[in-house]
């Protein structure tokens, strides 16, 4: 079961802007943890005792919040204490990390609970991002978004439907059916196609070269990085990518460019593949690499490229734990 905090403001003490105020705060919290009723056990208000119109969980019952049991408490009057203020807990039972809503005048109160942390990790292929990602995520208990899965989806999609990737028309008429979804399971990505999974699927080795040629159409970034964007606003997490703090995320607070030598590089997808079942030849891998590498980084838009403010690490010879340490702690010198 977890916790999800949430707290708003009043101009003042009449019962309509407790019924609305009660209103905006709840939708605002199931949209942004994109709850269903089923999964809330309970929501609990306190409201400071400077309002005395309406009661809080009145309110939530008559805005359609009834699934869950609903109770108030008045706080003590506390000097210097914000006026005016709801605040709200709700207890949940869900895989999905919690978002905490401070709305209004509450907005400023909570910053260690609600600032949504965004970590830029770019670099080429076979640096080791994509399990240096999980391992950050699961020790800052925040979300992974592997970024290149989503061109690796939109290749695979393409490639199913023969989509001329060289007639700009047809492609932007492909991107516009695109349905593509990124969801969680127990803190692990799933890629959705059309609703069904296809995060096995797009791993396949074949799927690697086409994914960097359909990024670097304009019309397929456009929609991936908006996508990512939106993801990224609500939620605190570790993007892995090629172009996210040059890009997507221009303005993140922590970014990294983790990379390794072409042989270790080689050497780690070989492992993966095999790993997999799937065949794998060490020469083919590391040619294969290298000639991705310079496709992604010497195409027009946003191509693969250490930003100006990222710190640079060379894992060829650090395990992904020691690099995940290293990531972890430079975040925590900043936060
Ligand atoms: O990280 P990956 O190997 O799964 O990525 C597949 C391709 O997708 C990669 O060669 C380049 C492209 N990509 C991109 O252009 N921008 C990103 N943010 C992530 C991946």
């Amino acid at each position: 079961m977890k916790a999800i905090r949430g707290a708003t403001t009043i101009t003042k003490d009449a019962a309509e802007e407790v019924k609305s105020a009660v209103g905006e705060l709840l939708n605002e919290i199931y949209r942004r943890n994109a709850l269903s009723g089923d999964e809330v056990i309970s929501i609990q208000f306190t409201n400071t005792a400077d309002i005395r119109s309406y009661y809080p969980a009145k309110a939530a019952r008559e805005a359609g919040f009834f699934s869950a049991p609903l109770f108030s408490a008045q706080e003590p009057e506390i000097n210097g204490a914000l006026p005016l203020c709801i605040r709200v807990m709700l207890l949940v039972e869900n895989d999905k990390t919690p978002v905490h809503v401070y709305l209004r005048g509450a907005a400023t109160l909570r910053k260690d609970i609600t600032e949504v942390i965004n970590i830029a990790l770019d670099g080429p292929a076979g640096g080791g991002k994509s399990t240096v990602s999980k391992l950050v995520a699961n020790k800052l208990n925040i979300l992974c978004l592997d970024t290149g899965a989503m061109y690796r989806a939109c290749a695979l999609k393409f490639l199913n439907d023969d989509v001329n990737i060289n007639d700009i028309n047809e492609v932007e008429k492909a991107v516009a059916r695109l349905d593509l979804r990124v969801e969680y399971k127990d803190g692990k990505q799933l890629t959705l196609l059309n609703g069904n999974d296809v995060s096995a699927e797009i791993r396949k080795n074949e799927i690697s070269m086409l994914a960097s040629t359909v990024s670097a159409l304009e019309s397929v970034r456009n929609k991936m990085v908006e996508l990512q964007r939106e993801i990224a606003a609500n939620t605190s997490c570790i993007l892995d990518g090629r172009d996210i703090g040059t890009n997507v995320l221009p303005n993140a607070k922590y970014k990294f460019y983790l990379t390794a030598s072409d042989d270790v590089r080689a050497e780690r997808r070989c492992g993966e593949l095999l790993a997999k079942g799937q065949s794998a030849d060490f020469n083919q891998i590391k040619n294969e690499i290298i000639k991705r590498d310079l496709q992604d980084k010497t195409r027009k838009i946003a191509p693969l490229k250490q930003a100006d403010d990222a710190i640079f690490i060379d894992s060829s010879l650090m395990t992904a734990e020691q690099v995940a340490d290293f990531i972890v702690n430079k975040i925590q010198e900043k936060i």
